[in-house]
């Protein structure tokens, strides 16, 4: 007859969605009861879809098979608070034990900034394709978020191709509290974390995915953000891992497609949209970058990329287009206080389309909210 320990160890695998982390790892197989050929036990999840729920049934009992255990009976049951709060431990203490990481810090407060108490609002700022201006819409609105008053903090989702910290002229380092707790670069305003603060001499990162998803939670629990209204995500291109681990780990992100006027890539972010309602999570509107480019000598208006990108995948995703940002770079000096690279002005042209976009943005998502 199989035992308790046999039956565990043959479910070992089954990662549960939300945190990609294995059941049984997370102690959610619970109430085990072997009887000669047969196995009823209790899994705890966060899948909510019945269809998602009988899978996991079958994949159970499928795997139990190995044991020669014929009749399978098993209990689903929802995550509760409480079982949320003891898996934010283990993951807490769980990333202090990865050796591999050179942020391994503790915390005495695990993922504060991920619960609803918080009333943090998160927007991951995405597309299909890269280059298409996610990071400098990223950097861009969140200092207009904070020139009308917003607390705001960004952190920079992309592992691999961090450039937050360039595009807005940071050199401080973050430094550590008294709790041993990170505690992020704030520059015009703007709480920022990136990979790039941990990374020596823009070496690149090679790593495997399991240090990456790692790397992003210690974002959120070693990470001392204070008080936040928003924070934003600006996400890797594409649909690829880690975008796709950002999305488990925030269900509740809302999302800003940012993409040009070109119809191919709005068809790609199309995509990017998919994913995000695919996963349910909500689209806050779209985001047409280099939408157009005006002559300074005669005032005219090229649409060199193409036209009506932004309009279109708005519309594919039941949304609204929430600016046109034109071509144009931001027009600093190195010399000047406060220099940031990709950063407009708030006197300039595109500046006050940016405020406008975040004025936009929280009237539509305080709107939502009530
Ligand atoms: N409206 C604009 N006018 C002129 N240049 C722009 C504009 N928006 C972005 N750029 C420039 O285009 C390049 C790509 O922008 P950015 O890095 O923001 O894109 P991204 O989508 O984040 O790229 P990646 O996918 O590589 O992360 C940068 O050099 C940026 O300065
Ligand atoms: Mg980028």
């Amino acid at each position: 007859m199989a035992t308790k320990e046999q039956v565990l160890q043959t479910l070992k695998h089954l990662q549960e969605p939300s945190y990609q982390i294995p059941y049984v790892e997370l102690n959610l197989i619970r109430d085990v009861m072997v009887k000669e050929q047969a196995v009823s036990l209790t899994v705890l999840t966060s899948l909510d879809d019945e269809v998602d729920k009988d899978a996991l049934k079958l994949v159970i009992t499928e795997s139990l098979r190995v044991l020669q255990i014929e009749q399978v009976h098993v209990r689903i049951r929802p995550l509760s608070d409480f079982d949320k709060q003891e898996i934010a431990k283990k993951m807490q203490s769980q990333s202090q034990t990865d050796d591999g990481s050179k942020t391994r810090i503790s915390n005495p407060n695990p993922n504060a900034v991920l619960s609803p108490e918080a009333g943090v609002t998160f927007i991951a700022v995405s597309s299909g394709k890269g280059g298409v201006g996610k990071s400098t819409v990223t950097v861009n609105l969140a200092v207009a978020l904070a020139r009308l008053g917003k607390k705001v903090g960004i952190i920079d989702a992309d592992i691999y191709g961090f450039s937050v910290p360039d595009m807005m002229g940071i050199e401080d380092r973050p430094t550590v509290d008294e709790n041993n707790a990170i505690r992020p670069v704030e520059k015009l305003g703007v709480k920022v974390i990136s990979m790039g603060f941990f990374v020596e001499d823009n070496t690149p990162v090679i790593w495997r995915g399991p240090m990456l998803g790692k790397m992003l939670r210690n974002f959120f629990a070693e990470v001392r953000w204070g008080e936040l209204d928003y924070l934003l995500l600006d996400m890797p291109p594409g649909t690829g891992d880690i975008a796709l681990d950002v999305n488990q780990m925030i269900p509740q992100s809302q999302y800003v497609l940012v993409t040009t006027p070109h119809a191919t890539a709005s068809f790609v972010a199309a995509r990017a949209g998919a994913m995000a309602l695919h996963t349910k999570h909500e689209i806050v509107g779209v985001v047409e970058n280099m939408a157009s480019y005006e002559c300074s000598a005669c005032g005219n208006k090229d649409y060199v990329f193409g036209r009506g990108g932004g309009a279109k995948l708005a519309e594919e995703l039941h949304t609204e287009l929430l600016a046109q940002i034109p071509l144009g770079a931001p027009d600093n000096h190195v010399h000047e206080a406060d220099y940031a690279p990709s950063i407009y002005k708030e006197s300039t042209a595109t500046g006050q389309l940016y405020n406008q976009l975040a004025a936009q943005m929280i009237r539509k998502i305080e709107e939502r909210s009530q």
